[in-house]
């Protein structure tokens, strides 16, 4: 049996759990596509589902291959698949039922496999799906975001909230983000028109009105985000479904999102990438054998942007 490097979970566990070592190489079954890995992003689920917090949801059988962005080149196509020949340059959210990126190869749908934008390299185009659909998904299907609008978002210099600081202000909305100060010239630079310091400035002193909360934080924050929102506008969260009764409560719509593989919607995002309207920003880059390393660093919650693997 072919073989190949990859990171392994045998147990759900602290980051000691990770395995750098070698796994079976998957097989593309029908309307299946084999991906040559080039890089993975590192995204929170990646920790979340190896420490086991999503073991109720999410059924893998030990051991396991954690990440679930990538950017890569087929190396083989399965039966069936008519869109995708072997040494396309890819890029993808895969199915989160099963094994992931950090690893030398996978088998991903081809109905989950979009074209890499042509402009940048693997590791930019790695930092993209996931949390950029996720961005995508929240503000314009579960909001509905028009031109004009207000937006408030919480964790805006992170993965998900760089994203939609973008994304909403090329809707052509007015964006307001929180986060810590040391990051206000980088939400600048990425369009927000203004930043709020969570550490000393509750957000709800001085935003009055918005139409639409994306809320990438929750806990407490979601409480305190529904008396900012006007009557009819909208609560998205991508962390906890939120309280129904406290929206209606407050005349405003509340929703929850998890992000959906959507080839058409990593299209329309390769197109800004590659017209220069949509930027990427990588906070630190490790080799695949440095798993371990990179899902620490993202655990303590205060990345810029995003964390990648590279694996070639
Ligand atoms: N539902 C879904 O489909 C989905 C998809 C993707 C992500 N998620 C979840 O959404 C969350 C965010 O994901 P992500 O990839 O954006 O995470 P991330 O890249 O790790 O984001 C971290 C960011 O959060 C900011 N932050 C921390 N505490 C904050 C606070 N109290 N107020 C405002 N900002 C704060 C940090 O900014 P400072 O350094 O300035 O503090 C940092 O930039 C994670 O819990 C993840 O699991 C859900």
């Amino acid at each position: 049996m072919a073989t190949m490097k990859a990171v392994r979970i045998h147990d759900y566990g602290g980051p000691e759990v990770l395995r750098y070592e070698d796994a079976p190489r998957p097989e593309a079954g029908p309307g299946e596509v084999l991906i040559r890995v080039h890089a993975a992003g590192v995204n929170p689920v990646d920790w979340k589902v190896r420490a086991g917090f999503a073991r109720d949801r999410l059924k893998y059988k030990m051991p396991f291959i954690p990440g679930w962005d990538l950017s890569g080149v087929i190396a083989a196509v399965g039966s069936g698949v008519s869109r995708l020949k072997v040494g396309d340059e890819v890029y993808s959210r895969p199915d989160i039922a099963r094994d992931g990126s950090y690893a030398e190869y996978i088998v991903v749908k081809e109905s989950e496999v979009a074209p890499k934008p042509a402009s940048i390299d693997h590791v930019h185009a790695a930092a993209v799906p996931l949390a950029a659909l996720t961005a995508w998904q929240a503000l314009f299907d579960a909001a509905r975001l028009s031109a004009g609008q207000t937006v408030l978002i919480h964790g805006a210099a992170g993965g998900v909230g760089s994203f939609a600081v973008q994304f909403a202000k090329i809707k052509g909305a007015r964006v307001i983000g929180t986060a810590s100060k040391k990051n206000h010239d980088y939400l600048r630079s990425l369009g927000a028109d203004e930043a709020i310091d969570y550490n000393t400035t509750k957000f709800e002193d001085v935003v009055k009105n918005v139409d639409v909360v994306l809320d990438t934080i929750t806990g407490e924050t979601a409480d305190r985000s529904y008396p900012v929102i006007k009557p009819g506008g909208v609560y998205v969260s991508i962390l906890m479904p939120p309280s129904q009764e406290k929206a209606a409560a407050h005349g405003i719509r509340a929703a929850h999102t998890f992000v959906q593989p959507n080839v058409e919607q990593l299209k329309e995002i390769g197109k800004l990438l590659d017209s220069g309207k949509l930027k990427i920003t990588i906070e630190k880059v490790f080799p695949l054998a440095e798993a371990r390393a990179a899902q620490e660093l993202n655990a303590q919650g205060h990345t810029r942007g995003k964390i990648v693997l590279r694996v070639i």
